[in-house]
């Protein structure tokens, strides 16, 4: 599903009004039902609904005056003066009015906060400009110690719809109903924490403008994950689910190593190699079982630039993807061996942890690339990268993405909640699974593993890492019900690859 800015929503309004000639009270009529029918699910007896100034309130009010014949207490606050209101807010309360729904100017007391069932925010949607201030910003937080049932129409007033943020103070509701798409600030933290429950209503806009190609951020559905996965065929050989070269772990490091490669298995992929410095082939070997293993020169903690000719050998004569990067260590002879991997491999490169970090150093060798590149870093990890601050990066996670994919011309998993997956043209898909739970060492080893597979078993990178991104995140949710968020280690989430699979594909 295409996610939008407020820019982008209130062009797909304005059209479906001016060019295709439904009107906008139409338009309203349809969103509030749709909030009516949803409040009814819970049998309230008193509802109360908060009105701004915008349409945003002007829905709220017709929602009002569609519940009025339905539940005992129905009653409208009307935050702001007439004369603030909107043209179509202004026709709405006029409406309600004759309809005989209570309409109060001014803020609800305590007691008629308390005494309600369910609270309907309607005082500011996609029109937010500014923070909120003043009595108003009170009024918020008080109704949010409260901790009522509130039900948003379209996004909880304070969030801002396009980057998330509280703007000043925000509404905490439980669910949310926003109309024909998403928005940016329903996904985005601290936003997503306040839009609760999200559905996403249709009230008619029409398909040819949210299916627009001109909307180019899109969430990962299950439907589009299932239709990625590689197909396995019934007469087939382990040569045809591809051979992923591990280039990872070092003294200390060796648990990123296996986790990658073991991730890559329960993926599906034939074959993996793992290089390795021969001076850990012992311990590597006694911990391996699928894996085949590559021990090659080493310095006295990581593999040393004398292995690149024996490396440059295996891909050519036997891999057809590269997973580099996690625990292989930071140094120059790890730095020379990215550099003609990135200038010589024939096959894709997953680049991870240790790797960006090196990348750091050498980032203009992208523009020498001989095959396709997946970065999936962290904040922390693209904060060194880019040179852009952290804060910075979560504030704007989507753009920056699809900016330094354009940049570096690669594709990007921007990890986090949620993971971006970005890729040169400006397409972007956010990831919609995952937890908590899931942020604990090694994750991110599993998730170079199962994207390198993907590509190995014949996925383009880009669709390799958004499918890769969505099952990595369901392993973990697949996990988290046996184990809780506490207990859950990286091990936990590869030995739930493989019901992700049979999950998605049910
Ligand atoms: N403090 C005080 N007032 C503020 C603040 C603030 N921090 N921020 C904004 N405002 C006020 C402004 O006066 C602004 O009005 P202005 O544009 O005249 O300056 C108003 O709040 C904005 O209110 P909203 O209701 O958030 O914005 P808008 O009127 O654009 O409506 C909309 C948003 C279309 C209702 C959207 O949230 C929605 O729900 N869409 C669903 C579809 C729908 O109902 N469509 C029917 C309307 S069609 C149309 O509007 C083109």
């Amino acid at each position: 599903m295409k996610v939008v800015t407020s820019f982008e929503m209130a062009e797909i309004d304005r059209l479906t009004i001016e060019h295709y000639g439904i009107p906008s009270m139409v338009l309203m009529e349809r969103a509030a039902l749709t909030v009516s029918k949803h409040v009814l699910k819970f049998n309230p007896e008193n509802v109360i609904v908060l009105a701004g100034p915008g349409n945003n309130g002007g829905d709220g009010i017709a929602c009002a005056r569609l519940l009025k014949n339905k539940i005992k207490n129905i009653k409208i606050f009307q935050l702001f003066s007439e004369d603030k209101l909107s043209k179509d807010c202004k026709a709405q309360l006029d409406i309600a009015k004759k309809f005989g729904v209570p309409v109060v100017e001014g803020y609800p007391k305590d007691d008629e906060i308390l005494s309600a069932d369910v609270v309907i925010d309607a005082i500011f949607g996609t029109g937010l400009k500014r923070a909120i201030e003043g009595e108003l910003a009170q009024f918020i937080e008080k109704l949010n110690s409260f901790q009522k049932f509130i039900v948003a129409v379209d996004i909880p007033s304070g969030v801002s719809s396009d980057t998330g943020e509280v703007l000043g103070v925000a509404l905490k509701a439980n669910t949310t109903l926003t109309f024909g798409l998403p928005k940016r600030g329903h996904l985005l933290f601290p936003g997503r924490g306040c839009t609760g429950e999200l559905f996403v209503e249709d009230i008619g806009f029409p398909q040819e403008l949210t299916e627009s190609e001109n909307l180019k951020i899109c969430t990962i559905e299950p439907s589009f994950a299932r239709l990625l996965i590689p197909p396995r065929p019934k007469y087939s050989h382990k040569t045809k689910y591809g051979h992923v070269l591990v280039i990872a772990g070092s003294t200390g490091k060796t648990g990123a190593a296996l986790m990658t490669s073991k991730a890559a298995l329960r993926t599906g992929s034939g074959l993996v190699t793992m290089a390795v410095p021969a001076a850990l082939k012992v311990v590597f070997q006694s911990k391996v079982l699928e894996e085949m293993l590559l021990p090659l020169a080493c310095t006295t903690n990581t593999l040393s630039k004398q292995a690149l000719p024996e490396i440059l050998d295996f891909i050519n004569e036997r891999a057809n993807v590269v997973a580099f990067g996690p625990g292989v260590g930071v140094n120059e002879d790890i730095e020379v061996i990215l550099k003609a991997l990135i200038e010589q491999c024939p096959c894709p490169i997953v680049i991870d942890a240790d790797g960006i970090t090196v990348l750091g150093r050498i980032i203009n060798i992208l523009e020498k690339a001989t095959s396709q590149i997946v970065l999936t870093p962290h904040p922390g990890e693209l904060s060194r990268l880019i040179n852009i601050s952290v804060k910075e990066i979560e504030k704007q996670r989507i753009d920056i993405a699809q900016k330094v994919a354009k940049q570096l011309n690669v594709v990007l998993v921007l990890k986090g909640v949620p993971t971006v997956v970005a890729e040169p043209q400006g397409w972007v898909y956010l990831n919609t699974t995952g937890n908590p739970g899931m942020a604990t060492g090694g994750s991110g080893d599993v998730l170079t593993g199962i994207i390198a597979s993907l590509i190995g078993q014949g996925l383009a990178p880009f669709y390799a890492s958004v499918l890769g991104v969505y099952l990595h995140g369901l392993s973990g949710d697949i996990a988290a019900r046996a184990k809780g968020y506490h207990g859950l280690i990286a091990g936990d989430i590869i030995e739930s690859i493989p019901e992700a699979f049979i999950e998605l594909t049910k």
